[in-house]
């Protein structure tokens, strides 16, 4: 990993334990199997990419600041690639990511102001990391939730400099929220579909039963760097 920045010495070795666990070999080999590569199609932004960042917005959103006292939720090590339209990994990319809470409270105040006695107040709900050479980022977060009118989904976007080059959702493979989400119906190519609904597994080397999930993003552009 090559985001000092973003990332403490204590959550590297989270993340190599993570990536080992849920990475594809595949994904390793630098741009092969171009042809076969999906592109990740973006989705709706939604109405609540925060209108005021955390305090903290660093890859860890379970832990704001020197907090001691977690965000409750399912702990998931959240891990995956930034590739090119051509599957080279983009560097300097910078991922950030937003979600709602546990009890389904999202960062903003349209959304939070309304429900401040529900509001998990030790959750970052966004983070950020900037991929290196090998384009990887890697994010410690809970397993989204539902909340009304959606299914689970972790909302994503991907930046270059001054560029919005992605924005979209992530979903869970199997939830059955999923048919009945407009949005995640609103993607009618199947392999594209797929394509933004990965596996949450649990992680073998993890006692307290964590899991891991991996999403790779294909863009369609060759960006400049
Ligand atoms: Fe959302």
């Amino acid at each position: 990993m090559s985001s000092p920045l973003y990332l403490p010495s204590r959550r590297l070795f989270l993340a190599s334990a993570a990536m080992t666990a849920t990475m594809s070999p595949f994904w390793t080999v630098r741009g092969a199997y171009a042809e076969e590569l999906t592109r990740t199609p973006a989705q709706t932004e939604g109405p609540f990419y925060p209108n005021k960042l955390p305090l903290d917005t660093d890859n860890d959103l379970l832990i704001i600041n020197d907090n001691i006292t977690p965000a409750v939720g399912d702990v998931t090590h959240l891990t995956g690639k930034v590739l090119d339209s051509k599957g080279n990994p983009l560097k300097n990319a910078v991922v950030e990511i937003w979600q709602c809470d546990g009890n389904g409270v999202y960062l903003h105040t349209a959304d939070s102001d309304k429900k401040k006695d529900k509001q998990d107040k030790n959750f970052q709900g966004f983070g950020r990391f900037v991929t290196g050479s090998t384009g990887e980022y890697y994010f410690r977060t809970i397993k989204p939730v539902p909340y009304p009118g959606r299914t689970p989904h972790i909302h994503f976007k991907i930046k270059q400099g001054r560029k919005d080059l992605l924005t979209t959702q992530m979903y869970i493979k199997g939830h059955e929220g999923n048919p009945k989400d407009g949005i995640w119906k609103g993607v009618k190519d199947e392999k594209q579909r797929d394509a933004i609904t990965v596996d949450f597994k649990k992680l073998k080397e993890s006692k307290t039963g964590e899991l891991g999930a991996n999403f790779v993003i294909v863009l369609g552009v060759t960006p400049s760097e």
